[in-house]
């Protein structure tokens, strides 16, 4: 099997929702996890630039170890739509921004083909794009509970700070973090959930469009973008 076809196994079995196919060696889950520093509560009069500030040079979790940036949140912040990812990858993690590579393209494809197909005039600059945790993890894994338990903390003041009409959910971290829900994407697509009153609709990660046996599920990642724009613009 070459690098490639290993790849794609593992990528497969993490869809299916088995894994970590790989542990932390035990010395290093002996040592004591230093108590995190969670963020304060949301300052009356949040803003994106006082979050930014209070992230800093963050190094509340283990995340900071291996990133070269912060990848912060990028877009219009006063847009009636949010999307929100599950952590940048290698290439947003050296520009600083979220969803610039092969899954970000497919996310600005999706965004601005939809919304001209429904006759609605929208480019990703007008939404806003970020994602639950702010460093990449190591290898793309999925970030673990406590950093997107620490981390969560600034995405849910972004949220609050932008008060968008709606919140699309890309994947099953973004969909856990927002909702607390266990069940599989394919479960929850299509629907519509609350967070803090703010209608969540949850729809397919990019990456998973991308891989070649997902083909089925781009045509009802299609769809849902559609329910959202038209509720959003409409
Ligand atoms: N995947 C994500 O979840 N977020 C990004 O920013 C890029 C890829």
């Amino acid at each position: 099997m070459n690098r490639e076809n290993l790849r794609q196994w593992l990528e497969f079995y993490r869809d299916l929702g088995v894994g970590p196919l790989y542990r932390r060696v035990s010395s290093e889950l002996m040592q004591p996890i230093p108590e995190p520093e969670l963020p304060g509560l949301a300052p009356a009069g949040d803003t994106l630039l006082r979050i930014l500030e209070d992230i800093g040079d963050c190094r509340r979790c283990r995340l900071h170890e291996k990133r070269n940036r912060i990848v912060f949140g990028s877009g219009n912040e006063t847009s009636p739509l949010v999307f929100v990812g599950e952590g940048p990858g290698a290439d947003e993690d050296q520009q600083g921004l979220p969803f610039v590579g092969r899954a970000g393209q497919l996310l600005t494809q999706m965004i601005e083909g939809t919304a001209s197909k429904e006759g609605i005039r929208l480019t990703r600059a007008d939404v806003y794009i970020c994602n639950v945790v702010k460093c990449r993890p190591p290898e793309n894994r999925t970030p673990e509970p406590d950093e997107m338990e620490i981390c969560g903390q600034f995405l849910f003041r972004q949220l609050s700070a932008i008060q968008p009409r709606a919140i699309c959910a890309l994947g099953a971290t973004a969909a856990k973090a927002l909702l607390g829900r266990k069940e599989g994407v394919t479960k929850m697509r299509g629907n519509w959930f609350k967070w803090n009153e703010i209608p969540v609709m949850v729809t397919y990660h990019p990456s998973y469009l991308l891989r070649p046996y997902n083909q089925n599920a781009k045509r009802e990642a299609w769809e849902d973008l559609k329910k959202v724009l038209h509720f959003v613009y409409d």
